[in-house]
């Protein structure tokens, strides 16, 4: 059965191009970003790799591990990386698992047998620090994602899981952000010192609390 939002994420261990990682050690007490791609030594995916490996210092801020996944044998995913550094003018030093035996592709449910029997399609998952599933994605083979897009979301689960907001369509930092419909207005006003602008009752906005 598919994973869905608030479950818990399974741990495993696979072999890597980082060596054995067991998924819930590496991650530890932080986030984490788990996507499958097609295969090895194909265009979008090779975009895809060197996009993340690009945005390194933008997940480390966040306090998240980036692992990617395919079916694809350890000895191809090694030569491949190879060709990701050289075109995407990157290092890739996240681990990408060698799932040659489907495990983590049948944990993660991401073989979707109707687009592809043996591939899996483009999955992402994001993690957090308690091991539950907070996001999933699924992109079709022709479709790069967009790792802006993970990021911005990465930022909305951490300052939502810290304060009683939510934010609003096409969101970005910086923006204001919505107190969520289980605080009343009263209790808003109170919580929130940078103010509330009250345009429905059900549609409080107030600035960004995690921003000076
Ligand atoms: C790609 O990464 O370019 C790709 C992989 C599988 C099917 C189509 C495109």
């Amino acid at each position: 059965m598919s994973l869905r939002l608030g479950d818990i994420a399974p741990d495993f261990t696979a072999q890597s191009t980082e060596g054995e990682i067991n998924f819930y050690d590496f991650i530890a007490d932080g986030w984490a970003v788990l996507f499958s791609h097609p295969a090895d030594f194909t265009p979008v995916c090779t975009t895809e790799l060197g996009r993340t490996a690009l945005l390194k210092h933008e997940f480390e801020k966040r306090n998240v591990k980036v692992l990617a996944v395919s079916v694809d044998p350890l000895d191809k995913h090694m030569l491949w990386k190879k060709d990701i550094n050289e075109t995407q003018n990157c290092t890739v030093d996240f681990p990408i698992i060698a799932d040659e035996n489907k495990v983590v592709a049948g944990f993660y449910d991401m073989i979707h047998p109707n687009s592809s029997e043996t591939f899996t399609v483009r999955s992402l998952f994001i993690i957090g620090p308690d091991k539950k599933l907070k996001l999933s994605l699924t992109y079709p083979a022709s479709t790069g994602r967009n790792f802006m897009e993970v990021l911005r979301v990465i930022d909305s689960l951490q300052m939502t899981a810290k304060h009683s907001v939510a934010t609003p369509a096409d969101w970005k930092q910086g923006d204001d952000v919505i107190v969520v419909p289980a605080v009343s207005t009263e209790d808003a006003i109170k919580k929130f010192s940078k103010g509330v602008n009250i345009i429905k009752p059900y549609l409080r906005y107030t600035p960004q609390p995690d921003k000076d």
